[in-house]
Order: C-alpha cells, then sequence, then structure tokens
C-alpha cells in the first residue's frame, strides 16, 4: 500500500550512465579516476554572513531581495561530464527566471567503477575504508556545478545522501557498514562516515556564493520506526553542519509526512500519518533547521490530484505556526502537467508570505550534446509547451 516516490517508479537508475541520454559515456574523454580523502582545510565561517541566502520571517531573502523563489530540480546535473551542457542547462535555469535548483551533492557506490570507465561518483563505502573521490569523475564534477551556478546568479539546495538507492543511498550505506535500511540512523559505522562526506562537502564550498542551503538527505524516511529516530538524527546533524558552517541554511528534505490539519480534524490519508516515522511539525521544531521542506505525488501516494491544494495549506499552517518559511521543493503529476500543477502553484502562491516561500517542480528537461536528459514521466523540457505554462507564466505571475 505504501508508494515509492515518483521518481522511482519511472525507473530513475541507480547507475549515473543509465540515466544520462544514450551513448554520452560513449562519447566521453577519458578523465583520471584519482580517489583521495578530504582535506578540510577551509574555515565555513570565512563566508560572509550578509552574502548568504537567510530565511526572513516566513519568506527567504536571496540576493537583498525578500520575495517567493521559483525554482526546480535537476538531480543530475553534477553526473555530467561535460561542461558546456553544464553550462547549457544553468544558462537556460538562469535565463528562466528560476533562483533555486536542487541537485544531488551524493552519489555512493560500493564497488568501485572499473578504472578508465568515467563513470561519475562521489563516495565508495566500505567497512575497510571509504573514500571520497576528489577527482575529475568525482566531486570536481559538483565542483563544475557549484562555480557555473554562482556566475549565474542560480542558488543550489545540496543534500548529502538519499533515502532510496539511486547513486547508493542508505542502502549502500547499510551494504557497507551493515544492518537494515531503518537502521542507518543510529548506525554508528555509518554515521560516522556520513558525517565525514557532509564534513567533505561544506568546507569544500565554503567560500561559494551559490549555496543556498544544505539539505540533510533526499526523503529521508524510516518506516515503522518511533518518530525519535528521524527527529533526533535530524537534531544532532543539522546541529552539526551549523558547527561548521553557522551561517548558511540547513533542512531536511523530506516529503513532509506526518501533518497535522489546519483545520484540526486529523487526516487518516497516508502521507498525514506517521507510518513513515516522520512528524513534519516536530521535525521543524528544530532550532538548526531554517525552513521546511516538502514534496507532493498525489498519484505516486495513492491518492487524487486534488490533494495538491489542501496538503500546501497544511503545510503553510504547519509553518506559519513554526515562524518558518515553507518551500514545496518537489512535485509532479505524470501527466497533464499543466493542468494540474498549476493549480498547485497558484495554492503556493497564495500562501507566499503565509507559510509558504517558494515552489520547485520536479524535473528540469534540457536538451544536451548527447540528446534529450531522461524523462521520468515528469520532465518538464525548456522551451515547451509545458515549460511555458509552469515555468514562464508562473515566474511571471510571481513578478506580477
Ligand atoms: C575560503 O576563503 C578563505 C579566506 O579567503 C580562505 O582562507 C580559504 O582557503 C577559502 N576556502 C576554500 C575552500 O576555498
Ligand atoms: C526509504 O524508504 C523506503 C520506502 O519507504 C523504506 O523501505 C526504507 O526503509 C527507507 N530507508 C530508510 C533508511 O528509512
Ligand atoms: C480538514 O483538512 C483535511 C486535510 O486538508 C481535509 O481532508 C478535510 O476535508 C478537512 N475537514 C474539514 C471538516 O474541513
Amino acid at each position: 500500500m505504501i508508494f515509492p516516490r515518483v521518481s522511482s517508479l519511472l525507473g530513475l537508475a541507480a547507475a549515473a550512465a543509465s540515466i544520462l541520454p544514450g551513448g554520452v559515456l560513449a562519447a566521453l574523454t577519458v578523465v583520471d579516476t584519482t580517489v583521495a580523502t578530504p582535506t578540510a582545510t577551509a574555515s565555513a565561517t570565512a563566508t560572509a554572513a550578509a552574502s548568504v541566502p537567510t530565511t526572513s520571517g516566513l519568506r527567504f531573502a536571496v540576493d537583498g531581495a525578500t520575495k517567493y523563489l521559483a525554482g526546480t530540480n535537476s538531480y543530475w546535473i553534477g553526473f555530467l561530464t561535460n561542461n558546456a551542457d553544464v553550462d547549457l542547462v544553468l544558462n537556460h535555469i538562469a535565463a528562466s527566471g528560476l533562483k533555486v535548483l536542487r541537485v544531488w551533492g551524493f552519489n555512493d557506490v560500493t564497488a568501485k567503477p572499473a578504472a578508465g570507465s568515467n563513470t561519475v561518483y562521489y563516495q565508495y563505502l566500505s567497512a575497510a575504508g571509504s573514500q571520497i573521490n576528489t577527482g575529475a569523475n568525482g566531486l570536481q564534477r559538483l565542483d563544475y556545478v557549484v562555480a557555473a551556478a554562482a556566475k549565474r546568479g542560480v542558488h543550489l539546495i545540496i543534500n548529502f545522501v538519499n533515502n532510496w538507492s539511486d547513486y547508493g543511498g542508505m542502502p549502500a550505506y547499510a551494504t557497507a557498514f551493515g544492518g537494515t535500511k531503518e537502521a542507518w540512523y543510529g548506525n554508528a559505522a555509518a554515521q560516522k562516515q556520513y558525517r565525514a562526506y557532509v564534513q567533505a562537502v561544506v568546507t569544500r564550498y565554503a567560500n561559494a556564493t551559490s549555496i543556498f542551503a544544505w539539505e540533510l538527505a533526499n526523503e529521508p524516511r524510516c518506516k515503522g520506526c518511533a518518530t525519535d529516530t528521524v527527529y533526533n538524527w535530524a537534531a544532532d546533524t543539522s546541529k552539526y553542519i551549523k558547527s561548521l558552517d553557522p551561517h548558511r541554511m540547513v533542512t531536511m528534505g523530506d516529503e513532509g509526512f506526518g501533518l497535522p490539519t489546519a483545520n484540526g480534524t486529523a487526516s487518516t490519508a497516508y502521507p498525514y500519518t506517521t507510518a513513515e516515522g516522520m512528524d513534519f511539525a516536530r521535525n521543524l521544531g528544530i532550532a538548526t533547521l531554517d525552513f521546511g521542506t516538502f514534496h507532493m505525488y498525489p498519484k505516486g501516494w495513492g491518492m487524487d490530484d486534488s490533494f495538491g491544494p489542501g496538503w500546501i495549506q497544511d503545510h503553510a499552517a504547519a509553518c506559519k505556526k513554526a515562524g518558518k518559511p515553507c518551500m514545496l521543493e518537489e512535485y509532479g503529476t505524470g501527466t497533464n502537467h499543466c493542468t494540474v500543477e498549476k493549480a498547485w502553484q497558484a495554492a503556493s502562491l497564495a500562501a507566499a508570505g503565509d507559510g509558504m516561500a517558494g515552489d520547485m517542480f520536479w524535473q528540469w528537461g534540457d536538451t544536451l550534446s548527447t540528446g534529450k536528459s531522461a524523462d521520468d514521466g515528469n520532465t518538464i523540457y525548456y522551451g515547451s509547451s509545458d515549460g511555458q505554462c509552469l515555468i514562464q507564466d508562473h515566474v511571471k505571475a510571481i513578478t506580477s
């Protein structure tokens, strides 16, 4: 009865190779596969407090302006190996008026790709010794995205681990360090390596002007667990990130499950329950989490598309109560994107300043040097009629 997220249903592959457009790997030039352990020399506090995006009441303050933000997701941009493709995507995103881009800041493997295979990965996990890949097929790919986004005034949400097995995730840590997926949050060896990875990434981008926020995970869940499990882990981890980088925002990256209704009549609908070990309002109370995140795939959760506006309004109410802005950071319906998602965007915008502070559709699509980027059924391609509807028209509605 419990549905995985829609992007998994639609077959996001575990290997970078299989999500990239046809032939991309074959076309690559040979890159160095140097693997090194992190050097955490930089002081993250060097980032000027004034230059980083912050919350401002129930809104975000970015580049000196406090306004509702439109954004999108590209999980794959940091796995591209052609700089020109990264530039093209960021040019289009910036030209569209989208301010925030969420990217995968993780790519974990438990077996290293064959030397010279050019497959991008960021971290190799093993109980015998994990390694963070800072080589040309490692974090240097994310470096390029961070620098290219900075040049164009695009702000990035970067997360550190997946709940799902795409690009490794918690299941990869479980493979390397043992235990069940649910036990990940309390697995000392897994958490030690996760923190080493977090530290490597956060300090690496200490001075980057393009970081919007650090995100603990993509869609953390702990099915059947007491809500204490994720709550305690999120409190400890976010506090740790703030110790490394006190000025930047930190958020959870969750789907927003375990939600009180604004009207006080408890809902028994699955996303409202704590079945996945998540308690949205309680987690939002963690002092070192700056804003709330939630996702919306009604069909993937066994609900109707009309579920959307209520889900948005109930999150807005919970965020308002907590005094922190809410970001609808992923949404998609699979079909009839314009008709359905336009109504969702309108519902979110209607609550601007009253709990909602932005929305980011899943996911950006573009035409790369190798062809069209992956279509998981929720891809909105730049220049398409759905793009006109959900990007241009939406940005116009925000600025008017
Ligand atoms: C950040 O800037 C400071 C001060 O200029 C410098 O000492 C430090 O090495 C820089 N860190 C990184 C990761 O570039
Ligand atoms: C991730 O989500 C799936 C689906 O609910 C769940 O089975 C799995 O246990 C979750 N992983 C963790 C670490 O909670
Ligand atoms: C209360 O809110 C829930 C969730 O948004 C909704 O399903 C329900 O119909 C509402 N109940 C009343 C009485 O308005």
